[in-house]
């Protein structure tokens, strides 16, 4: 009868094939994620208690929950969490599901930031940033834990996911210093005198083109599409942030993209088409793909 008893370890073994014959990704990985998050647990003490059996309650919502899984649900919707350079963060499917792509554009402006001459700009107050399409804040909550004397404008037009990153803001107490706006990008900004004196815009905007839509992976398609159509071409989001930045960046302030899959020519394009903006810098991610455009005011 042993056999039968349902333990961490044979559970995890069991689900862990099922995943696999289903394609899933990363199949022990999965399984431990959502055994964990079932029973309150972290990864690591379930392999502290590998010999520990399930009751019959948590078996229930274990199947239920892998079920899910192997319908495509994205592994953060079902858990409620992801992490994003060391933050952990709410999630749930009204908001885009963080990417480790987009570490690289917090890296990126972070180290831009750090290198404006203190000395030269001795009497500034507080940074001022904008994010741009602030989904579950994770952008925003990053850059302000790292910039102590930051004030940031989080804006987003679904205010279901607003009311994702204010939550967020509220866990890691920065809600003083993050300030959520509901609305297509700069137009919330404009009663707000903002114009001229923002140090750095920020975005990680929709970007894949209508076309390509229906063959995204389904667990892809299952976040907002909001967040995910970038128009016909998959820039025309681009072109509104790349047209408005100049009225609302200082001089010398910077704007900072992430971009999709080979848009980086077309995106430079529409940068070089503004005389208020620098020639633009792309920076690769670590398997050489463009991921990154870096402007400044003039
Ligand atoms: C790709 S997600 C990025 C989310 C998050 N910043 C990140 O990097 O993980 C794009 C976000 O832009 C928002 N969005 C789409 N169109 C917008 C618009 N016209 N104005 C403001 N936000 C918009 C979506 O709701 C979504 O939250």
């Amino acid at each position: 009868m042993v056999k039968d008893v349902w333990t961490i370890k044979r559970i995890l073994e069991w689900t862990t094939e099922y995943f696999k014959r289903e394609n899933i990704e990363s199949p022990r990985l999965n399984a431990e994620l959502l055994l964990a998050h079932i029973l309150g647990k972290t990864r690591l003490q379930l392999y502290l208690e590998f010999d520990r059996p399930l009751s019959p309650e948590e078996l229930t919502l274990f199947k239920k929950i892998i079920i899910k899984r192997s319908h495509r649900i994205p592994l953060s919707y079902l858990t409620g969490e992801q992490d994003f350079m060391g933050l952990r963060l709410k999630i749930d499917e009204n908001v885009y599901i963080p990417r480790p792509e987009t570490e690289i554009l917090v890296e990126e402006a972070l180290k831009t930031i750090r290198n404006i001459d203190f000395e030269e700009d001795k009497a500034r107050g507080d940074f001022i940033i904008v994010d741009l399409g602030t989904g579950s804040g994770n952008i925003a909550i990053k850059l302000a834990v790292e910039l102590e004397k930051s004030k940031i404008y989080a804006v987003d037009i679904s205010s279901e996911a607003i009311g994702v990153a204010r939550e967020n803001v509220r866990r890691h107490n920065l809600s003083k210093r993050v300030t959520f706006l509901q609305g297509n990008l700069f137009i919330p900004l404009v009663d707000l005198g903002l114009e001229g004196k923002v140090d750095l815009v920020i975005s990680n905007p929709p970007y894949v083109a209508s076309e390509e839509m229906k063959s995204l992976p389904s667990e892809v398609l299952r976040e907002p599409m909001i967040a995910l159509e970038g128009g016909w071409d998959g820039l025309g989001i681009y072109r509104k942030i790349i047209s408005q930045s100049p009225r609302f960046l200082r001089k010398k302030g910077f704007l900072a993209l992430e971009i999709g899959h080979r848009q980086a020519k077309g995106i430079q394009d529409l940068i070089l088409e503004q005389k208020e903006l620098y020639s633009p810098q792309v920076i690769s991610d670590y398997e050489g793909i463009e991921r990154i455009i870096i402007t400044k005011r003039i």
